[in-house]
């Protein structure tokens, strides 16, 4: 019997068949997820487990790591990592290879933040957040070039953020430590492109995650509060992009007007950047 769609119904079928076509692309390939026990870290593992990839789930709490491996079926492996800590970031790569045989995608998601005073903040806590978000995912880049050379190529997904393209007060040691992991993405782009691994740079804007709880804070930014998108929109934003051999993205796109002001009329970004973050403070 023939089958006539409509010009709606044929653009669905053709759409979801583009897609479940692309999807597939990401069926067994093994990825690693840093910072996988929450937040957008969560969102990417249940995403990449739901179109088929190997996962390596890593951060420090064991028992949110097992129990999210657990829900997630036997093609996730939970391996203990503290970013700040060389040697589990080589063990976090070793693991990957021996259980999975290659590491194809490396997503440096784990991250802290920090809402302070730059003069009062302790230098011990400065040196926490730059290697977690810095040093702890240029180790881990380090790690995996090796295999992805052995494999003629590879994907590495830097989450950065919107404040590594834009300052914001209060947040100085942050916003360095993810201008600098730009600085890297950037650079690495260029030079390890003829090797066949791609970089790719996501810079997510406000997600609602417990990131602000995690953070640390002071007397003046105490009542700093999560908002913003979801992080499972995040996750289906670094899909695409891992999809496409994407260079960077921002999520939510509209962020690109704050980092376009900030570019154009910096004295602008920056009254307007008090303003906003004063009224969070205030609230
Ligand atoms: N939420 C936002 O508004 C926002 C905006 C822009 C960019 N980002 C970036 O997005 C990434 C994820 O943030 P999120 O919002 O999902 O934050 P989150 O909810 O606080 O989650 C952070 C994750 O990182 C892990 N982590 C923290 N320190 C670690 C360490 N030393 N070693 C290993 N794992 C560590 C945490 O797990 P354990 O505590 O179990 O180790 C957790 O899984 C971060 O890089 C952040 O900078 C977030």
């Amino acid at each position: 019997m023939k089958v006539l769609y409509s010009p709606a119904e044929f653009h669905l079928i053709f759409n979801y068949q583009q897609k479940a076509g692309s999807m597939r692309k990401l069926e067994n390939k093994v990825v690693i997820i840093t910072g996988a026990t929450m937040g957008i870290g969560e969102s990417l593992a249940r995403l990449f487990a739901a179109v088929g990839a190997k996962l390596t789930l890593a951060a420090r709490s064991r028992d949110k790591l097992e129990t999210l491996a657990r829900s997630l079926g036997p093609d996730a492996l939970p391996v203990r990592t503290d970013m700040t800590d060389p040697a589990a970031i080589r063990e976090m790569v070793r693991l990957t290879v021996e259980r999975f045989g290659r590491v194809d995608i490396l997503i440096n998601n784990a991250g802290v933040g920090m809402y302070t005073s730059f003069a009062d903040t302790p230098s011990e806590h400065i040196e926490q957040v730059i290697t977690t978000n810095w040093l702890g995912p240029a180790r881990a880049i380090q790690a995996v070039i090796p295999q992805m050379r052995k494999q003629r190529g590879g994907q590495i997904i830097n989450i950065s953020s919107v404040a590594g393209k834009i300052s914001i007060p209060w947040m100085s040691t942050y916003c360095s430590t993810k201008f600098a992991l730009n600085a890297l993405s950037y650079s690495l782009r260029m030079e390890l492109a003829e090797e066949n691994i791609q970089v790719i740079s996501v810079c997510p804007g406000r997600i609602k995650t417990p990131f602000t709880d995690n953070a640390f804070k002071d007397a003046r930014t105490r009542a700093l509060r999560p908002g913003g998108i979801s992080p499972d929109r995040v996750a289906r934003a670094v899909l695409r992009a891992s999809l496409r051999g994407k260079r960077e993205i921002v999520v939510p796109a509209s962020n690109w007007l704050l980092v376009w002001l900030h570019g154009l009329m910096p004295r602008l970004a920056d009254a307007a950047m008090l303003r906003i973050i004063r009224r969070g403070m205030r609230s």
